[in-house]
């Protein structure tokens, strides 16, 4: 498939696991993609593999806390592609909880909610006018989380994931008559280097998956592409979630009522 030949897309937090897997597959289906990160040495290597695959790309420094480098990178996108037609929001920040919650520090607050949540504002304001300009393909596709859903822990990482859910809705119907559509993807446990070192924790955790594994990159970067291609042209505003039938079920409560511990 090559559902996005002529499209310029930019990625946050695209130097590794979901974001970079998420740019291979749009470049592998024809786009032209600038891939930023808070590393922009690594964005500029996950570039320079795609290019060697035969793909269009572009590594850039871009941090989503800095209003003026997320106006730059979208400047950047149009003047290397002649247009942006998707942006996907996927930078994170994800502090760990505090034994106790009175412990939980405002600057871990504040930092998890600026990254997850106010970057992808930052990304969205700045990149809204050149995506009404794409013609009615326009596309933002912010990756959410189930934590937004469910409670799993981490309070400020899924208060903003919750509150990406929120912007997703309302922006979707602000850009709806500007012929851009706006969803969330949200994951379950996906395999990525923030899981380097846990294969335990994750071995355990695909017991608590209906579709019994955990997720890849390649499921996410599939219902990303999906949610920002013509496939999708009638849908706006949802969350996906795309997590193995995780917030559908209740494993453990199905397993102690059937007595099996
Ligand atoms: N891996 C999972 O289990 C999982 C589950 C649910 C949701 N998600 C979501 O998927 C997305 C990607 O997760 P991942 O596991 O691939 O993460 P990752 O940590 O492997 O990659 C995230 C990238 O974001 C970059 N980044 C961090 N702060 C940034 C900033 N201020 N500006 C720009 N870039 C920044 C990092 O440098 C890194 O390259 C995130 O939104 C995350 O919340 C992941």
């Amino acid at each position: 498939m090559r559902r996005f030949e002529g499209y310029g897309v930019l990625i946050t937090g695209a130097a590794r696991g979901i974001g970079a897997t998420t740019a291979r597959r749009f470049a592998d289906e024809g786009a032209s993609v600038l891939v930023t990160d808070l590393d922009g040495a690594r964005a500029a290597e996950v570039a320079e593999e795609i290019r060697a695959a035969g793909g269009v790309a572009h590594g850039l420094a871009c941090d989503v806390a800095d209003r003026a480098a997320v106006e730059a990178a979208v400047r950047a996108a149009v003047e290397r592609f002649g247009a942006l037609d998707v942006l996907v929001n996927n930078a994170l920040s994800c502090h760990p909880d505090t034994e106790l919650f009175e412990d939980q520090g405002d600057e871990e607050w504040e930092r998890d909610l600026d990254i997850t949540l106010t970057g992808a504002f930052r990304c969205a304001r700045a990149a809204l006018p050149e995506l009404a300009k794409a013609g009615g393909r326009g596309a933002i596709v912010s990756v959410g989380s189930v934590n937004g859903e469910q409670d799993f822990g981490n309070h400020a990482y899924s208060a903003a994931k919750a509150g990406l859910a929120s912007l997703t809705r309302t922006l979707a119907v602000h850009a709806a008559p500007r012929g851009v559509r706006v969803n969330l993807v949200a994951p379950g446990t996906v395999r990525t280097p923030v899981w380097d070192g846990r294969e335990e924790s994750l071995r355990l955790a695909s017991a608590a998956y209906p579709l019994g594994r955990v997720g890849e990159p390649a499921d996410i970067a599939a219902a990303i592409t999906f949610l920002a291609s013509s496939d999708a042209a009638w849908i706006t505003g949802v969350t996906l979630p795309v997590d193995g039938g995780l917030l559908v079920s209740n494993v453990a409560l199905r397993r102690a009522l059937s007595g099996e511990g």
